[in-house]
């Protein structure tokens, strides 16, 4: 695997080698061991939009791995006033040995990975959000020992967030259940190929999707760069929410994923969020060990 640019790119079996060697980073951290695989090694993060979990776990990820990383804000790279991608991924890729990119069109990633010649992991854009996606798959088997046959449900937004969630968990043989407003769906080809497989529903009503869920997922109704129709947003996505009614039709056991951040209130209620905080916070955690094993998989390959 050379780069993460979405998760359709994986297969089954490279999504299971990242968990399972997050798995093992996690461990020896915990227990002291230094595990410097990227010794010498340099990431490029480049952040379009803002940012705390991205790029704190990446940061403290390559200090974690012997290697360095450089923060790279739009606002001061010359990217920001228009140098073309093509340009700069030429020049990264002579200093660097990976870049982690959080921006808007999935198009640029790509463009990134194409033009350069250094690993490009995808740490978010407005089509998708793996790294994330990997942290949370890696949560739910640590609380619930495994991810096959699980029921996923998603509530709110078909936004980033709920097209990897799609791709993720169906690959890992879960299956999915997806309540948003209409025309507030996923990606289209993304719910055509899940559909095919038998394990996917869309619907309007939340109820439906949580009946009987494992595991309860949500994210804001406004996402970065929509903060102009927040209002708006607010009327559609209203009742779009994870509360302890909705709670009530899930598993007993349902665990509850949130990205962070949250938006109380909104798509989830203060009770709901405090009762579950365990499992969102395993999950924010996760997303430094996560990412550590997605660059060990780029950086070092199959090696
Ligand atoms: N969940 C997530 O990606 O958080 P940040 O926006 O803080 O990086
Ligand atoms: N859907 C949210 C996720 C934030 C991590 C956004 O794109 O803003």
């Amino acid at each position: 695997m050379k780069h993460l640019l979405k998760l359709s790119d994986l297969t089954e079996k490279e999504i299971l080698e990242i968990l399972n060697i997050a798995d093992q980073l996690k461990y020896e951290k915990k227990h002291g061991i230094e595990h410097h695989l990227l010794k010498g090694k340099t990431l490029g993060m480049i952040f379009e939009k803002s940012s705390t979990r991205t790029r704190v776990s990446f940061e403290v990820g390559m200090y974690d791995l012997g290697g360095n990383a450089l923060f790279l804000s739009s606002r001061d790279l010359q990217i920001g006033r228009g140098e073309p991608v093509q340009d700069t991924a030429r020049v990264l890729s002579r200093y660097l040995d990976a870049i982690m990119i959080r921006t808007y069109a999935q198009k640029e990633v790509e463009d990134l990975a194409k033009y350069g010649s250094i690993p490009i992991i995808n740490g978010l854009t407005d089509y998708c959000h793996p790294c994330q996606i990997l942290a949370d798959l890696m949560t739910i088997r640590e609380h619930k020992g495994k991810l096959q046959g699980l029921k996923l449900c998603y509530i709110g937004d078909g936004n980033n967030m709920a097209n990897s969630y799609i791709v993720g968990a169906i690959k890992m043989g879960m299956t999915v259940a997806v309540a948003s407003p209409n025309g507030y769906e996923p990606d289209a080809e993304i719910v055509k190929w899940a559909t095919k497989t038998g394990r996917f529903t869309l619907t309007t009503d939340i109820y439906e999707a949580a009946k009987d869920a494992d595991v309860l997922c949500t994210d804001v109704w406004a996402s970065m760069g929509q903060e102009g129709e927040a209002n708006e947003r607010k009327k559609v996505f209203e009742g779009y929410q994870v509360n302890s009614e909705l709670m009530k039709v899930a598993k007993p056991d349902a665990m509850v994923q949130h990205c962070l951040p949250a938006h109380r209130g909104e798509e989830i209620t203060e009770d709901v969020f405090e009762a579950h905080a365990n499992e969102i916070f395993d999950e924010a955690e996760n997303r430094l060990h996560a990412q550590k094993a997605v660059l060990v998989k780029c950086i070092l390959g199959d090696k």
